[in-house]
């Protein structure tokens, strides 16, 4: 548990702010309509269970770090901060472009932030809430002043297309934050993050790293493909986010009501409806559009986020909790003041 001596001291310290937020999804839209043609489902099958409608799918020719790109344009042009004025850029992603350099680096160049210093972390689906908390810490030792973070995942490169029931859940997509510290805004309220690798073969790429190498046994193997407990991984996304959702308030002194939104990770509705159930709040204070992109793993809290932000739903002093769970397993909750 993350100490709370620490949280009163980052409390009275720099709090980090969201200047702006910015994505990007690729053009090409895969319904559940094309997936019927693919594999033994049905979009019935698919919406009943998942609440997933379609999603984005990049070029072959499309990397990770072009759609990270491009959200990282998007969001340094909202937050009129040039890239010069970094200080520090974050990926984070299960499907980097390569081993190494890391993604945040290519980002990096095609942007021109000559004065940031860049890494990748891998916390899977909650790589952008984790992301957050490693941003503000930065921001309150002063380490950091202008940070750029992103979620970007192209999911469809570790992704079996002739495996059902895991081919039609996922998205490929970016999602990006500048953040900084604002005199007069309190920024993020708190955060809790936790992580249980105990249970790391529930959900899992057990191919290409150091485990398993790339070889033609590994690839005859379907190991570069993620592997996943459906079931049991539902079971714990749903009673994990709840219970740091319910942590995250608590550490902000909050209630769920206190919260205009609240941003789970997209990976099902019906994930989402059992954490509304147990947490509390009104169905209008849960943010959805996994319907649209289906499950874009780092990416998907923050896909959400600029989402909401572009139709209006924060207006500057409301507060919204994000909330993610992923493999390892990783999950975590953060409550901001927009
Ligand atoms: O991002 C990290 C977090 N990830 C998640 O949160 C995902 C969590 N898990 C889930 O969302 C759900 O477990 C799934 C959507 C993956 C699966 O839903 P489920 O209700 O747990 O289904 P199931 O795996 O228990 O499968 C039920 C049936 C099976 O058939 P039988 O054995 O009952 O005859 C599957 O073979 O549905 C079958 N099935 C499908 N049928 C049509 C599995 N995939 C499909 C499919 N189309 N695409």
């Amino acid at each position: 548990m993350n100490a709370p001596i620490s949280n009163d001291l980052l409390a009275r310290l720099p709090r980090a702010s969201i200047l702006a937020t910015g994505s990007y999804v690729p053009e090409r839209v895969l319904t559940n309509a094309d997936l019927e043609k693919m594999v033994d489902t049905t979009d019935e099958w698919i919406m009943t269970r998942t609440g997933i409608r379609e999603r984005h799918i990049a070029r072959t020719d499309e990397a990770t770090s072009d759609m990270a790109t491009e959200a990282a344009r998007r969001a340094l042009a909202a937050a009129g901060v040039a890239p010069e004025e970094l200080d520090m850029i974050i990926v984070a992603t299960i499907t980097p472009d390569m081993g190494f350099p890391n993604t945040a680096c290519f980002v990096q160049s095609n942007i021109g932030a000559v004065n940031a210093f860049c890494y990748d972390i891998e916390a899977a689906c909650s790589g952008f809430v984790y992301g957050l908390d490693l941003a503000r810490q930065y921001i309150a030792t002063g380490s950091a002043k202008t940070i750029l973070l992103i979620g970007a995942e192209k999911i469809s490169c570790i992704t079996d297309w002739t495996d059902r029931s895991l081919c039609v859940l996922f998205g490929d997509g970016a999602g990006a934050a500048v953040l900084r510290a604002e005199p007069n805004r309190k920024g993020i309220l708190s955060a809790v993050m936790r992580s249980d690798g105990r249970l790391h073969d529930l959900l899992k790429l057990p191919g290409g790293g150091s485990r398993n190498p790339a070889s033609a046994e590994t690839l005859a193997g379907g190991l570069h493909f993620m592997k996943m407990n459906g079931r049991d991984v539902f079971k714990h996304a749903v009673t994990c986010m709840t219970d740091v959702a319910r942590k995250a308030l608590d550490q902000a002194g909050l209630t769920v009501e206190d919260v205009k939104l609240i941003i789970p990770h997209q990976a099902n509705l019906r994930i989402v409806s059992a954490i509304g159930e147990r947490l509390g709040g009104k169905p209008e204070q849960y943010f959805v559009n996994l319907d649209r992109y289906g499950n874009t793993s780092a990416a998907s809290v923050i896909l959400a986020l600029d989402e909401a932000v572009r139709m209006g739903k924060l207006e500057r002093g409301d507060r919204v909790l994000l909330v993610a769970f992923g493999g390892g397993f990783t999950w975590g909750a953060s409550v901001l003041e927009w």
